[in-house]
């Protein structure tokens, strides 16, 4: 696989912009906070954006979209949510400190690459990036692939679950385990993507006669509705995973 940077190849843009809606579920392409901070994300850490190129057809197969932050390596330290991933990068960037550790806050391989261990690829590009600028852990809030196969079942216990050969049952959370991340708690704080009841119906393509939870698809938990409010609220958890850097390892 060719690996780029979007510094390197900043026309890759629109390809990576469809690969990312046809990757996760609507309701994600309206978060504000993800939306407000990504085009300063983009642009003050370009060289942070991994596109993943197939080398025959030289399309765009895979992204792995990072940022570079402070973290003292400590449970306590770790952000909240990815939420706060991108606000703290930008503010330390804006402070002008040293980062020391690179994040993870998206991957995604186009669906006619699924399954040939590119999340895997993009890991070790991540680790590789690592030592590039000297950052010592690549870490990331992991967003379980199948969740939301079962959006009632508690987070918790959803993550323990495993295959018959004793590996992890969801395939995102088994690539980091099988790539040797350690698992670092579950976020404190959910992931919040908040609408009016029109919002998400045309995100969802449902109608919500009444108030309660409903499943949605790609959701990793249920949708809440509020009809007297006019809200639909949904938290997602996600679980950190990470590696500690070893600067001369494979170098
Ligand atoms: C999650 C994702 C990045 C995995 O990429 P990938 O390159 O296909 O993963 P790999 O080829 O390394 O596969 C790892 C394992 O997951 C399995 N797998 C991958 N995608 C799967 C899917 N959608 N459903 C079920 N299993 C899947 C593979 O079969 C493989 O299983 P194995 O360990 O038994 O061999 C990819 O499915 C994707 O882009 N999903 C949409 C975006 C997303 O959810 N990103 C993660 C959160 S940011």
């Amino acid at each position: 696989m060719k690996v780029v940077t979007h510094s390197q190849r900043p026309d890759l843009l629109t390809e990576f912009e469809h690969m990312e809606s046809d990757a996760f579920p609507e309701f994600m392409l309206h978060d504000p906070i993800w939306n407000g901070c990504w085009p300063q994300i983009l642009t003050e850490f370009s060289d942070f954006q991994l596109y993943l190129l197939d080398p025959d057809t030289d399309q765009l197969a895979g992204v792995f979209n990072t940022v570079p932050f402070v973290w003292d390596g400590s449970v306590e330290d770790l952000p909240d949510s990815e939420h706060e991933v991108l606000t703290r990068s930008l503010r330390h960037r804006r402070e002008g400190r040293e980062p020391t550790a690179l994040c993870g806050i998206q991957v995604a391989v186009a669906t006619s690459h699924q399954g040939r261990g590119l999340a895997s690829t993009a890991l070790t590009e991540g680790r590789r990036l690592c030592k590039e600028h000297g950052l010592s852990h690549l870490i990331a809030p992991i967003r379980p692939t199948l969740k939301s196969r079962y959006p009632t079942v508690p987070f918790e216990r959803y993550i323990d679950w495993a295959r018959s050969d004793g590996t992890p049952f969801d395939p995102w959370i088994r690539t980091q385990v099988l790539e040797g991340a350690a698992r670092l708690g579950v976020c404190r704080e959910p992931m919040r993507f908040e609408g009016s009841v029109s919002d998400w119906e045309s995100w969802t393509g449902l109608a919500f006669p009444e108030s309660g939870g409903y499943v949605i698809g790609g959701a990793l938990d249920l949708l809440q509705v509020d009809l007297t409010e006019d809200r639909g609220r949904l938290a997602e958890l996600n679980v950190w995973y990470g590696f500690r850097i070893d600067p001369e390892e494979g170098a």
